[in-house]
């Protein structure tokens, strides 16, 4: 495996998502903590950074001690914190470089094989290698730069520092230089596949597991789904489901979700507890507190259930890499936008160990793990979907005939989608149902009926997203569709807002 050393940056994920591409396994580890080098890491890539080397209390670990026992490949920050500690020095550049640039090639290495001469590169960074280490050679340009990357051999591995960003789309032929760095230079072996990494899991968890049991929450998402059919490939019925319906699911959902479940072979029991959120938010306006109370009631009915099988002593969760990443924090704690429920605080409180194969993975590999699993398409593909489910999509206080309304509006919409081969065009999708009522006309008549919002939007992982460009007579025929067929809207709005500063969620 590959150890990506985080400083912060932006692009540490995609380093890592880069590496795995290359069927090279990688782990991020935070720059400010210790690792052990044991004989399964091959390399070591340092990534950016949003600070400066020259900035007071900018992150300075022992890369020297790791440069002994493996290749580096410092990249931006990585490189720069490379060239000082080794001796050479890095200044604020006249020139701030920021977006594309031209890569000049200017000696021959291994970790330019297969590149072009010149490739255009991504670049981010107001510093700059002014002068390298004794023993360094640049070995590529751009017209700003004479360092754009550098290599030496100071000890029994070489060393590499880039100034661009291989990992980022905008750099050509940036995988090249990173499969190069893996197996030209570390002597990675290519053997993380779906199928080596089920074969692994599933040992993994009968070691962990033995005879015991493993109750687990599912919810018909992609991630809950993955986790259980490999924690019942490897202890079969000794896996036992609980899918809570809170009643603030989509039309319908429960139910299909359970016949997937069925179909699949998975033990679940299906719990219908709507009545016991509806009273539980009652007259609740407030997001957060319906987070809250969501997430309370939702442990309280899990702990329930689980008293049918004292035997097990693991939950099965579906958490996946983007979770457990420790992000390095450059602005002190990050606050809370927005608190998201889910399972939290479940483990401690009712004694059980965790089983969480997908611990490791990204959202991209779960789902090609599942689809070498043989879970069906229509789960692997399913837009995400929050645990609180409709309560946050509707604004101020739920009521069970608000949540019929919006199930239906909502149903209209992803059936369009669907039909309309838009479905996988879009990250998300789902309708809102505002707090207003507006006034209509229906026939003859004067209407005053509630207002739905349609939310579609384009997403690599949720933490950004933009505002799908719906085709204008898509959108007429959703609105028409939902006005005519849901009693009670008379209105239908389309969000084109982005995240930032919107989020997805109104809520
Ligand atoms: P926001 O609204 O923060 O949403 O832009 C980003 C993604 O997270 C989902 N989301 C949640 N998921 N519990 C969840 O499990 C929550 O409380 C929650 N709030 C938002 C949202 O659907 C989107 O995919």
């Amino acid at each position: 495996k590959i150890l990506i050393v985080d400083f912060g940056s932006q692009y540490t994920q995609l380093i890592a998502r880069t590496v795995r591409e290359c069927q090279v396994y990688a782990e991020i580890v935070p720059c400010n903590r210790s690792f052990d080098i044991d004989s399964s890491v091959k390399g070591i890539i340092l990534s950016g950074s949003p600070f400066s080397v020259n900035d007071p209390g900018s992150p300075h670990p022992p890369v020297q001690a790791w440069a002994r026992q493996r290749p580096v490949l410092g990249i931006c920050y990585g490189a720069q914190l490379i060239a000082q500690l080794w001796g050479g020095t890095v200044a604020r550049s006249q020139h701030r470089e920021y977006g594309r640039a031209m890569l000049q090639v200017t000696a021959q290495d291994p970790l330019w094989q297969g590149m072009s001469p010149a490739s255009q590169v991504w670049m981010s960074h107001a510093d700059t290698i002014v002068q390298l280490p004794e023993g360094f050679e640049s070995i590529a340009t751009t017209e700003q730069i004479p360092v754009a990357a550098f290599r030496a051999q100071q000890g029994p591995h070489p060393l590499y520092g880039l100034q661009f960003h291989p990992e980022v789309i905008h750099s050509v032929e940036g995988k090249t230089v990173i499969w190069n760095f893996l197996f030209q230079i570390c002597g990675c072996q290519g053997l993380w596949t779906p199928e080596s990494f089920i074969e692994e899991t599933v040992q993994r968890i009968q070691h962990q597991v033995g005879e015991d049991e493993v109750i687990m929450a599912l919810s018909g998402g992609v991630d809950s789904t993955v986790a259980a059919v490999l924690i019942h490939r490897a202890i079969g019925h000794r896996l036992h489901g609980i899918f809570v319906n809170h009643g603030l699911l989509r039309l319908h959902e429960f139910e299909q979700v359970m016949e997937a479940y069925r179909a699949m072979g998975l033990d679940v029991k299906g719990v219908d507890a709507s009545e016991i959120f509806y009273r539980q938010l009652k007259g609740i306006t407030d997001p957060e507190e319906k987070r809250k109370r969501i997430g309370k009631t939702f442990i309280d009915v899990f702990q329930h259930e689980a008293k049918a099988f004292p035997q097990a002593h693991f939950l099965g969760q579906g958490t996946i890499y983007p979770d457990v990443i420790e992000s390095v924090s450059v602005n002190g704690p990050s606050v809370t936008i927005k608190s998201h429920h889910n399972v939290g605080g479940l483990p401690e409180k009712m004694h059980l160990q965790l089983v969480e194969p997908l611990r490791m993975l990204f959202k991209d590999e779960v789902r090609r793990v599942g689809e070498t699993l043989g879970v069906h398409p229509d789960i692997l593909h399913r837009h995400p979907f929050p645990g609180p489910g409709l309560a946050i999509r509707i604004l101020g206080e739920v009521t069970p005939e608000k949540v019929a309304l919006l199930q239906q509006a909502d149903a209209i919409f992803i059936e369009q989608l669907r039909e309309k081969g838009l479905y996988d065009e879009v990250w998300q999708a789902g309708a809102i149902l505002l707090p207003v009522q507006s006034v209509g006309v229906m026939g003859d008549e004067r209407t005053y009926e509630y207002v739905v919002a349609l939310r579609a939007v384009t997403s690599r992982d949720g933490m950004t997203a933009d505002w799908a460009r719906l085709p204008d007579s898509f959108l007429a025929e959703v609105s028409n569709a939902i006005i005519n067929r849901v009693k009670g809207i008379n209105r239908v709005v389309y969000d084109i807002s982005s995240k930032p500063p919107a989020t997805i969620e109104w809520e």
